[in-house]
């Protein structure tokens, strides 16, 4: 145990040896005069190939629980910004799949190379390893689905600005998950140079995210989640196809089963009486008063996959919707993750049960109250 110990302090302390010119004390406070974030050559290539892919490191970095938090589909497109020697590509091209694409960005031009060989020698055929600017990563707007950058948001210059790009990089309901150190750690990067998660929450806030931690298993990291927000159609007017279709919901609701906080009979009558011109209805009822109406609706756009995560993920994020509303959409998103999570997990990995050990969080909103399980 103790010498597992050691040997993941050496493999942390690999990762984060400080920069010439840059103080190596980790109880320096203060960055260099007129930095904004923390400079650090990483051209030693073999040493980080060493360092990045110890196969320790899994123990602590928990890749596949990383990936799980991406909520990727076969076909996204994925950028890691700040890739290293390659250490989540792999699982990223499986993710994606043949019809997906992994974006694998780094500003080091040694890197690049070592991860362009890398790739070819993997045969990752759906993965593009690009060098990009320190400021910039290159990225057309609405370009990509999700964003990772792990162990890298602390390397960034002017956080904000760049925080801006990212967001204009993401198709509407993608969003940025960022990995990185916390302060109390007892390993990681000297301690000036580590950010809070508010910090990160803030700095993707002036990007234009809606930013917030999220639950993890990782013992020394924090995770921010930032999502795209979308602008405001503000709180849709009630229509009489409304009434009609919240009619049947109603009929219904007491004459059902409940579900992890879903009444699947209220669902299927619903889903049996729309018709497709009904789509914006059907939104209209994610802003509704009632949460049984709320969280069928939800449930409806759920059982629709990815494009219907997409919708509810955008409405969450809605300043017009109420927050009792964005509680229920937030679970039945939350639950479909867990479900994914779950599906996409075990034939990834070829095991009954996903590595992630993170538990669904229990179900919020007033449908919980109605939860048989
Ligand atoms: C600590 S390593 C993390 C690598 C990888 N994400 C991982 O977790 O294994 C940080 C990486 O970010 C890259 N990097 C630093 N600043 C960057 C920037 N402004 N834009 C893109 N990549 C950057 C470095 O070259 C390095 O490969």
């Amino acid at each position: 145990m103790l010498a597992d110990r050691t040997r993941l302090s050496i493999t942390i302390a690999f990762l984060f040896v400080p920069a010439p010119g840059i103080a190596a004390d980790p109880t320096s406070a203060a960055l260099p005069a007129g930095a904004d974030h923390y400079d650090h050559d990483f051209s030693d290539i073999p040493r980080y190939v060493k360092a990045f892919e110890s196969p320790d490191r899994d123990a602590w970095q928990k890749p596949d629980d990383v990936v799980s938090l991406l909520q990727l589909w076969p076909g996204n497109v994925v950028a890691d910004i700040g890739a290293g020697t390659g250490h989540f590509e792999p699982r990223l091209a499986k993710a994606v799949g043949a019809t997906g694409r992994v974006l694998a960005l780094d500003v080091e031009p040694h890197m690049v190379t070592y991860l362009k060989r890398r790739v070819k020698r993997e045969g990752l055929g759906n993965v593009t390893v690009q060098k990009v600017a320190a400021r910039d990563p290159g990225l057309a707007d609405g370009s990509v689905d999700r964003l990772l950058v792990v162990n890298t948001w602390h390397h960034l210059p002017e956080r904000a600005r760049y925080a801006s790009a990212l967001n204009r990089a993401l198709r509407p309901g993608g969003f940025v998950v960022v990995v990185d150190f916390t302060a109390e750690s007892p390993e990681g990067p000297p301690a000036h140079a580590r950010l809070s998660p508010a910090t990160v929450i803030a700095e993707l806030q002036a990007g234009g995210f809606s930013a917030r931690t999220v639950e993890e298993s990782l013992p020394l990291q924090y995770v921010v989640i930032g999502q795209k927000q979308v602008a405001s159609k503000g709180r849709p007017a009630p229509t009489a196809r409304q009434r009609q279709l919240c009619d049947v919901i109603k009929a219904n609701a007491d004459r059902a089963r409940f579900t992890r906080g879903v009444n699947a009979y209220t669902v299927k009558t619903l889903q049996e009486a729309l018709t497709p011109a009904d789509d914006p209805e059907l939104r209209a009822l994610l802003f509704h008063d009632d949460p049984i109406v709320t969280r069928t609706a939800a449930s409806v756009f759920s059982a629709r996959g990815d494009r219907g995560l997409a919708v509810l993920r955008e409405i969450a994020v809605d300043a017009a919707l109420p927050a009792s509303n964005r509680s229920v959409i937030d679970d039945v998103i939350w639950t479909a993750n867990a479900r994914q999570a779950s599906a996409v997990g075990a034939a990834r990995y070829g095991s009954p049960r996903p590595e992630r050990s993170r538990a669904p969080r229990p179900p919020q909103g007033t449908g919980a109250a109605l939860d048989e399980d």
